[in-house]
């Protein structure tokens, strides 16, 4: 270190105030758990999710709202949250990742929030679906999504000391992936097919004890910044291009000015770098628990994280519904 360093006061870690808007996200979505109606889960996510964001002090806005492609009730592109004052942020949410998991009962699910300096997120504006690989921290540097899947598995498996036979791909099982599922088969590595769930799905490979190595495939455009908001935070890495579904989009695109062929990195997508980020689990997964209902009280799991630290924080809470309800009945709307 030098004399002339300056090395800034700890300041407020934005992640820590996030983490309760996908909790309420999480414990308002849990409750339609199993119920097969998407819409109402995702409804239930949105509504807690929006009144806690209302008391945090920032001035946001919503560059990444989940909804476009499903028409769900939406913290929609452009609203403005939190209380008004600074920091000027960038916020993309997705009140629920997995609202067919929420709505069948099925693993994975998990409310997320990310947070950047203003102007500083990507906007895939139409196009609502893009093509990813992703890594965590110690597989950095060694993916290309130019390059074929075999040069990738090659390289992440080496970087993690592993033999490609052991080596995890996860890909979100959809006929679209068919050819990269009898690649990545080829190469001899294992495949995890997840039915949703992308954001969760990347995440996993940050952490070793998942098991988990590699995203590879097409999934959502907002859940690819929110994504590499996350990787920020850790120092992994995410590649992707954005993917038309039809020769309507790829016109659009034009229209736009997006090109479709640009690489974009994880900087290109959040170039922010105080980033924050938030996962709640509200069904069970690798990454986080579900919500559980105890009595009165309801169990919570969180991971929380910050790119200009690099902390990852992991929050277990326990809440009280009948204190919870003296503030606010938005957990008692069963
Ligand atoms: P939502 O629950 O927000 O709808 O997203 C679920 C999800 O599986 C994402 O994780 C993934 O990126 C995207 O949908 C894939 O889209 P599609 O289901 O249309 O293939």
């Amino acid at each position: 270190m030098t004399s002339t360093t300056i090395i800034p006061d700890p300041d407020r870690n934005l992640a820590l105030e996030l983490v309760r808007t996908t909790e309420a996200a999480a414990m308002s979505a849990a409750r339609q758990m199993g119920r097969g109606d998407k819409i109402a889960a995702d409804q239930a996510a949105v509504n807690a999710m929006r009144l806690m964001f209302n008391t945090v002090d920032m001035d946001g806005i919503v560059v990444i709202g989940e909804g476009e492609k499903d028409e769900a009730p939406m913290l929609f592109n452009g609203e403005r949250l939190g209380t008004g004052a600074l920091p000027q942020v960038d916020i993309a949410v997705d009140p629920i990742d997995g609202t067919r998991l929420t709505a069948l009962g099925l693993p994975g699910a998990v409310a997320v929030v990310a947070l950047a300096e203003r102007g500083t997120m990507y906007n895939p504006k139409h196009l609502v679906y893009a093509n990813k690989i992703a890594v965590g921290p110690r597989a950095r540097g060694t993916i290309d999504i130019n390059a074929p899947v075999k040069d990738n598995l090659v390289k992440v498996a080496k970087a993690l000391g592993k033999d490609l036979h052991d080596l995890t791909v996860v890909i979100l099982d959809r006929d679209r992936h068919k050819n990269l599922i009898r690649d990545v088969r080829e190469c001899g590595a294992r495949i995890k097919l997840i039915s949703d769930g992308d954001v969760a799905g990347a995440l996993s490979t940050v952490f070793s004890d998942t098991g988990e190595d590699i995203l590879m495939g097409i999934g959502g455009s907002p859940e690819a910044v929110i994504t590499a908001a996350a990787l920020k935070c850790v120092g992994g890495e995410l590649q992707c291009k954005m993917w038309a579904r039809d020769e309507k989009e790829r016109l659009k695109a034009l229209d736009f000015d997006i090109d479709l062929n640009r690489v974009l990195t994880t900087n290109d997508l959040v170039a922010g770098n105080n980033v924050f980020f938030a996962a709640t689990g509200i069904t069970d997964g690798q990454l986080v628990g579900g919500v559980r209902y105890e009595g009165n009280s309801i169990h919570t799991s969180s991971i929380v994280m910050r790119s200009l630290t690099g902390t990852i924080r992991r929050i277990e809470s326990q809440h009280f519904l009948d204190k919870l309800n003296l503030v606010t009945n938005i957990y008692d709307q069963a």
